[in-house]
């Protein structure tokens, strides 16, 4: 009963923060997708992560293609066009991610976005794996020298002693037999 409450509330604390953390932007905020706007001054400051939303808001004239780094260097679009006005990207993997507007000479007039994506946060954990490797070389020495010291005193100490008992009980004997 307890563990199993305990493994609920686990799932949550695990799961929960992944949906509670993930942000909705909306690009250019209240100016939307549009020519006028700087959007590396929009983006500046923001942190994206995997898991997040992208939403393109804007009117009739313009799209949004996501492009390489080229096509967004040289305002070259390729691929899907987006242009429901609405268009919602979400960022499911880290790295550089290019958006431009296709229309005439908008992305030349700055109607273009680059952010980074970077890891949601649950990635931290497979860090602490290096870890453990160091210890390990530390055990091997330290645990095979105790046992072959500390057997051989106590093991000799026995025989030591065996023997003097043999011994004593060899010389009472013969005492005993002189009588
Ligand atoms: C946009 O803003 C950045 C600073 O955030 C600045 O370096 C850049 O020159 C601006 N671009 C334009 C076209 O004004
Ligand atoms: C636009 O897309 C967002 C994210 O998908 C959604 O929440 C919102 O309801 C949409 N708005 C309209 C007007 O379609
Ligand atoms: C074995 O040797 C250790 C260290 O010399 C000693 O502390 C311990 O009492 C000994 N044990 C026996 C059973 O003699």
């Amino acid at each position: 009963m307890a563990s199993n409450r305990f493994v609920a509330f686990a799932i949550v604390a695990v799961v929960l923060p992944t949906f509670a953390m993930a942000t909705e932007y909306f690009v250019g905020d209240d100016e939307g997708w549009k020519v006028g706007v700087n959007y590396s001054e929009w983006a500046n400051g923001k942190v994206f992560r995997v898991g997040d939303k992208l939403v393109f808001k804007y009117g009739s004239p313009h799209n949004v293609y996501k492009v390489d780094g080229n096509g967004f260097k040289e305002c070259k679009p390729s691929g899907d066009v987006y242009n429901n006005g609405n268009d919602t990207f979400i960022l499911s993997e880290q790295g550089k991610k290019w958006y431009i507007c296709g229309v005439n000479d908008h992305c030349e007039k700055g109607q273009k976005l680059v952010i980074n994506v970077e890891s949601d946060g649950s990635e931290p954990v497979p860090a602490p794996v290096p870890a453990p490797t160091p210890p390990k070389p530390a055990p091997v020495p330290a645990s095979t020298p105790p046992p072959t010291q500390t057997p051989p005193s106590n093991d000799s100490y026995r025989i030591i002693s065996s023997c003097y008992q043999i011994f004593v009980a060899a010389v009472v004997a013969m005492a005993v037999a002189a009588f």
